[in-house]
């Protein structure tokens, strides 16, 4: 191998941290060459003014220099033209079309959706933090704030206000924080932007578009934090992902269960399929000892039972205590199973990313690719 050709090998498996493959594979290398110990590398960004040109300028510097008997290197940052352009956005689609839903019942992709009926049960809290402990086990995790009136994930993940997705083209890129891709419409408000106050079409546009538009690329799970209740959005979502399982989420009280228990009734008359339930906001103990039960106990179990139906067990799959170190961790946008992944919350969602993790997707409602 010539030294032009290692630094090639070594340059091209630098990662693009927004596209997330090797930039060698995105025909983002455009030019190597080697003179006495001295490394050139053209690069070609995919758009003006790329948030990650830095860092791929970075390591692409670092890369090229690891090689042996490279002393020295330098670097031109140019932009793709708009066929390179094209040609890339194509080579990602990975020849599906523009504007498919690639979430459909034939994807590799698990769609999870998350949901409770009465709101303010800590269904983003645990959307958030379920997100990020399957990141964490090594899985590909998209997270959809399909809560468009009252979106709450970007705080909870410490986005800051002002990012956006990235565009190439036709593509928009969601920005990943703690390992999870995510989007949501909090992402396209600018300040002095009214509150969103539409109705239903432009809500089903909106959620379609976060399911078509953005480029996810290839996910192991898709979890989407439902809004309370079960209005438009929650029918637009069954429209769209009739295949979706749901993970219900309720707190220990009578009140909350109930409704919990409707929607997911609900989901599953769109064909969605609910997995298991999580019990929020359960008993806190005190280093002293004293059982702190806020809202009672028996809701999740309960709401278990009543979804349970003979061919299909629905689960309590876990208690969630109450937690200061939750809430805060909501707060300041660091989630509490990177914050503090001992707190007795950590290792309860922790406990319910593992099973989701390892559980894969039931095949029921499926149609098996073999006829026996
Ligand atoms: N286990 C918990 N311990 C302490 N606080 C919690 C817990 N779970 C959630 N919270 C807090 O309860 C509040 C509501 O949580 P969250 O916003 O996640 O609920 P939600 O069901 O998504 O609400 P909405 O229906 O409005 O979307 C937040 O302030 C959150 O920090
Ligand atoms: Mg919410």
């Amino acid at each position: 191998m010539s030294a032009a050709d290692r630094v090639r090998a070594a340059v091209g498996a630098v990662s693009d941290p927004e596209l997330r493959r090797p930039i060698g594979d995105l025909d983002m290398v455009r030019e190597i060459s080697v003179d006495d110990g001295h490394a050139h590398v053209a690069i070609a960004l995919t758009i003006v003014g790329c948030p990650a040109a830095d860092r791929i300028e970075s390591d692409v510097r670092r890369a090229a220099a690891s090689v042996d008997g490279i002393a020295d290197v330098t670097i031109d940052l140019g932009v793709m033209t708009p066929a390179e352009r094209k040609a890339l956005t194509e080579k990602l689609r990975d020849g599906r079309p523009a504007r498919q839903m690639p979430f459909g019942p034939d994807s590799l992709t698990r769609v999870i959706l998350v949901s409770s009926g009465k709101g303010g049960v800590g269904k983003s809290t645990v959307t958030a933090n379920l997100a990020v402990a399957l990141a964490e086990q090594g899985l590909a995790v998209g997270l959809v704030d399909a809560d468009v009136h009252g979106f709450s994930i970007p705080g909870l993940l410490g986005i800051p206000a002002g990012t956006q997705p990235t565009r190439i083209d036709d593509l928009m890129l969601p920005p990943v924080a703690h390992g999870v891709k995510t989007i949501s419409i909090g992402m396209f408000l600018r300040d002095g932007d009214a509150a969103v106050a539409w109705r239903g079409p432009m809500l089903h546009r909106t959620v379609q578009q976060f399911l078509t538009d953005v480029f996810f690329g290839d996910l192991d799970v898709l979890l989407i934090d439902m809004p309370p209740g079960t209005g438009d959005i929650a029918i637009s979502i069954g429209q769209i992902l009739p295949h979706a399982e749901v993970l219900v989420v309720t707190t220990p009280q009578a009140a909350a269960s109930d409704v919990a228990i409707r929607s997911g009734v609900v989901a599953r008359q769109t064909g969605q399929r609910v997995i298991g339930v999580v019990e929020n906001m359960a008993a806190l103990t005190l280093p002293d000892g004293t059982v702190v039960d806020l809202f009672g106990t028996g809701g999740g179990a309960a709401v278990a039972e009543a979804l349970s139906q003979p061919d299909e067990d629905v689960p309590l799959l876990v208690s969630i205590p109450l937690s200061p170190q939750l809430r805060t961790g909501g707060d300041t946008g660091v989630p509490v199973v990177v914050g503090e992944p001992a707190d007795a919350s950590s290792v309860a969602i922790r406990a319910v990313s593992e099973y989701i993790a390892h559980r894969g997707r039931g095949l029921a409602g499926r149609s098996l690719p073999l006829s026996l």
